[in-house]
């Protein structure tokens, strides 16, 4: 028997433990079994236990090299899942009967970290063939990326499968756009099953990474060069652009918000967002705990599972 404290401060007593369960995992949330779609944690236990590592260990090099790979890599999980469910239609390229969803609105010049995915799926592949989904991969990726800058960990339901089909036309209806109307973000998340709670927590991942400066609020133009209408990154956190922590959330106290839809949701109406940017700006443990439970949830959306979809052996093709 062994009890365990967790984050929240319950004792959670197990009579079990998984022996493949890392310590890191256990110390992590754990939201595994609340609405899971029929996925699990231990998925790849027997058929490929060392996954997680070989994608801890790929990420590592990739993100000291490029800082940036890691923001990137949790944006291809949230534009994957948005357009037809959490199942890698995201990385498949144009072909004679798939029109890529790197070509619509929100993903063009603007996706990244597509690169590391094939590194991680061509090691994974080696160790495991045709058994551990890029769907998968891409939800490893996130959570890994996540925890490499500092952010939380959780416990990750696993067993997606990977879509025959993409759909640009989703990606374009279905990826919310950076605009100054909560209402439309509310109602964008909604339609993933997603709350205002959710909007809020999981918009925290502008804490890394960077936009467009042609997407930078009007009064943010100073971080740009030049009158700021063009392509040069700006940071979204420019306090802590690499590091996962909560001054999103005190930037948008102080009326830093990088992107419009950011600094709306302490603006807009709504029932709850404003107090919860306040919240979390306060409390970066309860950031990192709603994080990581909404994470889970945005990784629930619309899997593919048992016999449906495949298995792809590379990520950009269907076998
Ligand atoms: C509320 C809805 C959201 C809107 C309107 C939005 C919009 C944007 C935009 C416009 C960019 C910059 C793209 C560019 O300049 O090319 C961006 C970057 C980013 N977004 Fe969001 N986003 C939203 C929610 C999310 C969510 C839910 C996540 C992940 C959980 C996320 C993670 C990121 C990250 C990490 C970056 C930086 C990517 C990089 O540097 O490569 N965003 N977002
Ligand atoms: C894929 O092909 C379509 C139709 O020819 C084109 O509009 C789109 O830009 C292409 N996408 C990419 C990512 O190259
Ligand atoms: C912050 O939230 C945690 C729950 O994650 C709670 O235990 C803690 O008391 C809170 N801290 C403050 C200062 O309110």
């Amino acid at each position: 028997m062994a009890v365990f404290r967790t984050f929240l401060g319950l004792v959670v007593v197990t009579l079990a433990v998984s022996a493949t369960l890392s310590a890191a995992h256990l110390e992590g949330f754990n939201f595994g079994s609340v609405g899971s779609q029929g996925l699990f944690p231990e998925f790849y236990q027997s058929s490929c236990p060392q996954v997680n590592d070989i994608v801890t260990s790929v990420l590592r090099r990739a993100i000291e090299k490029v800082p940036r790979v890691a923001a990137s890599l949790i944006r291809l999980h949230f534009h994957d899942c948005f357009a037809l469910g959490c199942d890698a239609s995201v990385l498949l390229d144009n072909s004679t009967i798939i029109r890529s969803e790197k070509g619509a609105k929100p993903n063009v010049n603007s996706l990244r970290g597509f690169e590391v995915i094939d590194e991680i799926k061509a090691k994974v592949e080696e160790a495991c063939p045709l058994t551990v989904s890029c769907a998968d991969i891409v939800a490893l990726a996130a959570r890994g990326s996540t925890v490499l800058s500092g952010g939380p960990d959780w416990v990750l339901p696993l067993g997606r499968r990977d879509s025959i089909t993409a759909s640009a036309e989703a990606s374009d209806s279905d990826i919310p756009a950076p605009i100054p109307v909560l209402s439309a973000l509310i109602t964008a998340f909604e339609r993933q099953g997603l709350d205002e709670t959710d909007l809020v927590a999981l918009s925290g991942a502008h804490t890394i990474g960077f936009a467009k400066c042609s997407f930078v609020r009007q009064t943010r133009k100073s971080v740009c060069p030049g009158r700021g209408g063009d392509n040069t990154p700006a940071p979204l956190d420019f306090v802590s652009p690499t590091r996962f922590d909560n001054s999103y959330f005190k930037l948008i106290l102080g009326g830093h918000g990088l992107l419009p839809s950011d600094q709306v949701l302490l603006t807009g109406k709504g029932r709850q967002a404003a107090e919860l940017v306040n919240t979390y700006a306060a409390n970066e443990s309860l950031f990192f705990q709603q994080f990581a439970k909404s994470m889970v949830k945005m990784g629930n959306i619309n899997p593919l599972t048992g016999s449906k979809g495949q298995v792809r052996k590379d990520c950009r093709h269907l076998n």
